[in-house]
């Protein structure tokens, strides 16, 4: 449509140029010749009109009132009628000139040879004293011009039929780019929809697409650990469930089975199983605390807690352990070290670091303990001389069920979920924990929490 419309708009313009050019000459021409026309001067006429022909490149012709043809540059019409409706028009309308278009056979020539060529007609009015003595006709070829604007024509399809061709291939190549990349991402969407959480998109793409299936596959990888930690999470508690269960199941088949059995015996093994039955419930209780925390649910009843006495306090319940396994505590807070949040979580914190102190240190060690306000931060540390703990272990040491030794936990009693609960309840408060040990020298676990604005 556009190479149409292109086509047409400049052979128009072509057309209107040499009508312009064309009516103007003649008017000239005309106006000047009409002298020699009312004289009847013949000889004159003739001579200035066949000059002017042959610059012009056509052929001029004399038209009476009566139609008939006075003079022909070609002398060919001489003295007969002829019918141009262009002369016509102005020898019987007000119009000074007029212009057409016509195939040459039949208007100006029989001649067959001249079948396929066009002229262009223009007729203008010869006046002479304000009156209409006749009209002076112009007969150019238009082949040249007809040839230009088929070249014209020519030329802009070709370019317009390389564009749309070029446009095209263009529309594809981008179709497949962009459809490609959508497609993988979709299929594996649905892959792992179906369940499959190993999927992943291969995009070779690059840009915005690249960016999405980055997103895509990263978020997909979460959420593959997120399940997998998941799973392991309820195999290691299930795990750690059916151990007190399975010691209990003896101990009571024993008591069953035997119903002579010394009342010594029998009291210790009742003592044995409440002693399983106080480690199910811890347990239970660090299992419940963490889940509780996976899902958001633990509000953080935060208030102003002076962690100074809390540390104090906290201590102060492990300290018949300590003295009954000959270590010894040295404490050292600051006091009135403030700052925000929840006494039972914090009290866990300090619980849970000072119990596995005393657990991990041999008869006799030490255990220092400092509190102090640093900067922005409380700053609580939990040293021992005690087992340390080896280099590869200490990445782990915060991961649910970790233990470094689990023999000599399970013999202390440890289930491997004291520190991720730790660590969970530092985060909830804004701060970090970091531990430094070396096997066999100690350990020293570092706990920054953020103070509260303006306070101490
Ligand atoms: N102070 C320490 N010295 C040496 N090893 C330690 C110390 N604290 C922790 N560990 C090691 O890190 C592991 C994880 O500690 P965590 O407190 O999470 O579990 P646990 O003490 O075994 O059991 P739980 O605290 O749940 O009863 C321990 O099993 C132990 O191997
Ligand atoms: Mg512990």
């Amino acid at each position: 449509m556009m190479a149409a419309l292109l086509t047409g708009l400049v052979s128009n313009t072509l057309y209107a140029q040499r009508t312009r050019q064309d009516s103007l000459s003649t008017e000239k021409l005309a106006a000047s010749a009409a002298p020699f026309f009312a004289a009847a001067q013949t000889e004159a006429l003739h001579e200035a009109l066949t000059t002017a022909a042959s610059e012009l490149g056509g052929r001029l012709l004399v038209i009476d009132l009566d139609g008939k043809v006075q003079m022909d540059t070609f002398s060919l019409l001489d003295g007969k009628r002829l019918a141009v409706p262009e002369v016509v028009e102005v020898l019987t309308t007000d119009a000074s000139h007029a212009y057409g278009i016509h195939p040459v056979r039949g208007v100006l020539s029989d001649n067959a040879s001249d079948a396929e060529d066009y002229a262009a007609l223009c007729a203008a009015r010869m006046t002479s004293s304000g009156q209409t003595i006749g009209a002076l006709l112009l007969s150019a070829p238009v082949t040249e011009l007809h040839n230009a604007i088929v070249t014209v024509e020519r030329q802009l399809l070709t370019v317009f039929v390389a564009v749309a061709a070029a446009a095209l291939i263009a529309a594809l190549v981008f179709a497949v780019t962009i459809t490609r990349p959508v497609k993988a991402l979709t299929s594996t969407i649905r892959r792992m929809g179906r369940g499959d959480l190993s999927a992943r998109v291969k995009v070779r793409a690059s840009g915005e697409m690249k960016e999405l299936a980055d997103s895509y596959n990263a978020m997909a990888e979460k959420i593959e650990n997120f399940d997998r930690s998941r799973s392991q999470f309820v195999s290691n508690a299930s795990h750690e469930l059916k151990t007190p269960l399975a010691t209990m199941k003896i101990l009571l088949e024993n008591l069953l089975y035997d119903p002579d059995m010394p009342s010594e015996l029998r009291t210790e093994f009742m003592q044995d199983m409440n002693h399983e039955i106080d480690r199910l419930t811890g347990i239970i209780t660090d299992l419940l605390t963490l889940t509780q925390i996976d899902s958001h649910d633990a509000e953080l009843h935060a208030q102003e807690v002076d962690l100074s006495a809390l540390t104090e306090e906290t201590l102060h319940t492990l300290r018949p352990a300590a003295d009954k396994h000959g270590q010894r505590l040295f404490v050292q807070l600051a006091p009135d070290v403030r700052i925000v949040g929840d006494p039972s979580k914090l009290t866990q914190i300090i619980y849970n670091l000072a119990d596995n102190a005393l657990k991990y240190t041999p008869e006799g060690g030490e255990i220092h303990i400092t509190l102090s306000a640093q900067g922005a931060d409380a700053v609580l540390t939990v040293s021992d001389n005690g087992i340390g703990i080896p280099e590869e272990d200490q990445a782990h040491i915060f991961d649910r069920f970790y233990r470094v030794d689990k023999a000599r936990s399970r013999a202390t009693g440890g289930t491997g979920l004291g520190l991720s609960i730790v660590r969970q309840m530092v985060q909830l408060h804004g701060g970090a924990i970091t531990v430094d040990s070396v096997p066999e020298k100690g350990s020293s676990f570092t706990v920054t929490l953020p103070l509260q604005k303006g306070v101490h």
